[in-house]
């Protein structure tokens, strides 16, 4: 099959299409035709060698951790779906003609492919961190970094869960921030006062989605240092604030069927940049965080 791959670290020119070992679907997962593929910044990260403690590239290395696309394989144990499914989920890999997914849910048939490949992580990762911080109706949170792939869906996820929802982005993305929900502030110097204002009373959680702020400014908003989870400061469980990257308190098969029914009410609407690439035969480009490549093949 055709992958996207590297075998030097650098920016977006080691990139290429080529050829790469068909995976095949193990107990607990399925593999799809990956119609989508969507591109998150550990993309980047990984690439850019960001994530190999500085030790050099070793063999080929390939990109992808979600994609939306057609079952045609499923694994032992593997139970409520079959091939020919159209689906959306997690998996290595993705931006390949095929991808095994660990974690999926079937795609809205009103949901583009693209839209559904960039659901798995974004939306994956919101409803971990809304439910470690226990979001409810009624709360107030505050999303810092309410604009990017992983805070829209926070923001729209916490919205759906009757709760009020105050998030940060930069000025030019306050009207996007308004039209998914949310009380928009400008992040940056100043914040902590700004959220303040704006929640006019307690803060019940902060989400930190973009890991910038200081987490001591985050604590200070929070009813208690635990009420304030990161995706992206792993520093800042020294102050008592929870560090989440997605293992053991990850539970993908619900949060992607919580994300597929939300996509599917249009109480979940992601922002997509479509970018199509001209190599044959899987035309799929990368893009920025919170976007997706589709596969017009
Ligand atoms: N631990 C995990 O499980 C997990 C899972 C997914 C992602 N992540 C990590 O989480 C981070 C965000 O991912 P993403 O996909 O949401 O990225 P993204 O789409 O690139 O969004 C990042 C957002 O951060 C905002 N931002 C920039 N400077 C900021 C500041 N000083 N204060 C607050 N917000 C600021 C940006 O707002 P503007 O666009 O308005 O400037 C942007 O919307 C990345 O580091 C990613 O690797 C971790």
């Amino acid at each position: 099959m055709r992958a996207l791959q590297f075998t030097a670290y650098g920016g977006p020119e080691v990139l290429e299409w080529g050829d790469a070992p068909d995976p095949h679907a193990g107990p607990g997962q399925i593999r799809i035709a990956v119609r989508a593929a969507s591109v998150n910044p550990i993309d980047w990260k990984s690439f850019a060698g960001v994530l190999s403690g500085g030790q050099p590239i070793v063999g080929t290395g390939y990109l992808g951790y979600d994609a939306a696309g057609v079952v045609d394989e499923v694994g032992e144990g593997v139970t409520g779906v079959s091939v020919g499914d159209e689906v959306l989920g997690r998996g290595r890999n993705t931006q390949a003609e095929y991808a095994v997914l660990d974690s999926w849910a079937a795609k809205p048939s009103s949901i583009d492919w693209a839209v559904a490949a960039a659901a798995g992580v974004a939306g994956e990762t919101a409803e971990r961190g809304l439910r470690l911080l226990d979001v409810k109706a009624g709360d107030t949170i505050f999303v810092d970094g309410g604009a990017g792939g992983g805070g829209a869906a926070a923001v729209q996820m916490a919205i759906a869960l009757g709760a009020r929802v105050i998030a940060s982005s930069s000025e030019a993305n306050h009207d996007y921030l308004r039209e998914i929900g949310a009380t928009p502030v400008l992040y940056g110097e100043g914040v902590v006062s700004r959220v303040r204002a704006a929640a006019g009373g307690p803060v019940d959680a902060v989400f930190d989605v973009a890991g910038k702020t200081p987490v001591e400014d985050l604590i200070s908003l929070a009813p208690e240092p635990s009420q304030v989870v990161t995706i992206a400061n792993y520093a800042a469980g020294q102050a008592g604030a929870r560090v989440t990257g997605g293992g053991a308190d990850s539970r993908p098969m619900a949060a992607l069927a919580q994300v597929a029914e939300l996509l599917a009410q249009n109480k979940l609407v992601i922002r997509c940049r479509l970018f199509r690439s001209t190599a044959p035969p899987m035309p799929t480009a990368s893009v920025r965080a919170a976007t997706s490549a589709e596969n017009s093949s």
